[in-house]
């Protein structure tokens, strides 16, 4: 493949498009979706991937994974949370898909990009684009299945090994009736690796298109800019980038109408990471802080200052160690403050 090309003086003025909240296993769940959908910009969500294997799963399994089915399908500001399967069999997907809209699921998206080897073993992820026509029939399965006025998505990789079945793979889609797509751009062999080859999916892409995604490697409103212009897509889907910088969508529709918005300082950020922390990550007992820690790790490419507490709570494990170790955060930084004016409160990249 070849490398990205470079934009120059990137133009602001694109077509508004959509911003979908990628879905991300043991990462982005419920509580992290309310706080990422109150930040502002995103149009969708995707929960973590409904493993589905050979039965018609439980109604606790949907509801596990994607609580907003109680309140209506959409998270607390509103923002439709589609329920993402992952399988191989049309016919099981069939069945779930269908369990899943009864549920109150305002879509369904299919999974054909997981790279993980167990998954990828038993038939299920990205493994499946090797074979554009079972993907054509697992889409078309369950957009048969589901009510017409349910969209049905799919998310996919460029390919397996390579990019050559890629037009294969979304002509199969389309002509399946499926609503929308995601493309991560990168095959499975590339892994998370950068760059994502955003251009590649220009390929793919048909005059006015409006039903296309772009995903992978989008950590800033540049990336983003140059992500749409690249692969020609309308619409993003961000993942890892979200994460370090949760009020990126904001900014992105922002500057796509050419306007500014401050970024979220530290601080203020800072404080968004405790109280996500007492919400969510403190009550399995096991567990305590290590989605904190996940998510600090992401944070650290967008403010200085989560280096520090990260480094504070890095070894820790109880409850109370982490909640003081927010408060020795909040007084390092307030004597930074006073040390070196305002400068302290870092922004994430524009
Ligand atoms: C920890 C982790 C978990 C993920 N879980 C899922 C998942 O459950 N379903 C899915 O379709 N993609 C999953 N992905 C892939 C992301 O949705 C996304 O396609 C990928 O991270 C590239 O986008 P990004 O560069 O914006 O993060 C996962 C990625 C990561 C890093």
């Amino acid at each position: 493949m070849q490398s990205q090309p470079h934009v120059a003086n990137t133009p602001l003025n694109l077509p508004r498009g959509n911003i979908v909240l990628a879905p991300m296993e043991g990462v982005i769940d419920a509580p992290m979706r309310r706080l990422l959908t109150g930040m502002g910009g995103y149009t969708r969500c995707v929960t973590e991937f409904v493993r589905v294997t050979s039965v018609l799963l439980p109604e606790k399994v949907f509801l596990r994974l994607c609580p907003e089915l109680e309140t209506g399908g959409v998270t607390e500001h509103g923002v439709p949370v589609y329920t993402q399967l992952l399988g191989s069999d049309p016919a099981v997907l069939a069945i779930n898909a269908v369990r899943a809209a009864e549920l109150g699921a305002p879509g369904i998206d299919l999974n054909f990009g997981c790279p993980a080897k167990t998954v990828n073993n038993s038939l299920g992820g990205s493994i499946l684009l090797r074979d554009p026509a079972h993907v054509g029939d697992i889409v078309s399965a369950v957009r048969d299945a589901v009510p017409p006025q349910i969209p049905v998505t799919a998310k996919i990789r460029l390919g397996y090994d390579n990019s050559d079945l890629l037009p294969e793979i979304v002509d199969h889609i389309r002509r399946a009736g499926a609503t929308e797509l995601a493309i991560h751009a990168r095959t499975k062999f590339d892994g998370y690796k950068p760059p994502a080859w955003w251009s590649a999916v220009q390929a793919v892409m048909q005059d006015g298109d409006r039903t296309t995604y772009i995903n992978g490697e989008i950590w800033t409103v540049e990336d983003s800019v140059e992500a749409r212009l690249s692969s020609g897509c309308t619409h993003l889907m961000l993942g890892r980038g979200a994460l370090a910088a949760p009020d990126l969508a904001r900014r992105i529709v922002a500057a796509a109408a050419g306007e500014q918005v401050e970024p979220v300082d530290w601080l203020t950020m800072s404080h968004h990471v405790e109280a996500q922390f007492l919400r969510s990550d403190c009550q399995s007992a096991r567990h305590v802080g290590n989605r904190t820690k996940q998510w600090l790790a992401y944070l650290k490419r967008s403010y200085s200052q989560a280096n520090d507490l990260f480094s504070r709570l890095r070894t820790l494990h109880g409850v109370a160690d982490i909640q003081r170790a927010f408060v020795a955060h909040r007084h390092w930084l307030a004597s930074q403050d006073t040390e070196q004016g305002c400068e302290s409160l870092s922004l994430p990249w524009r």
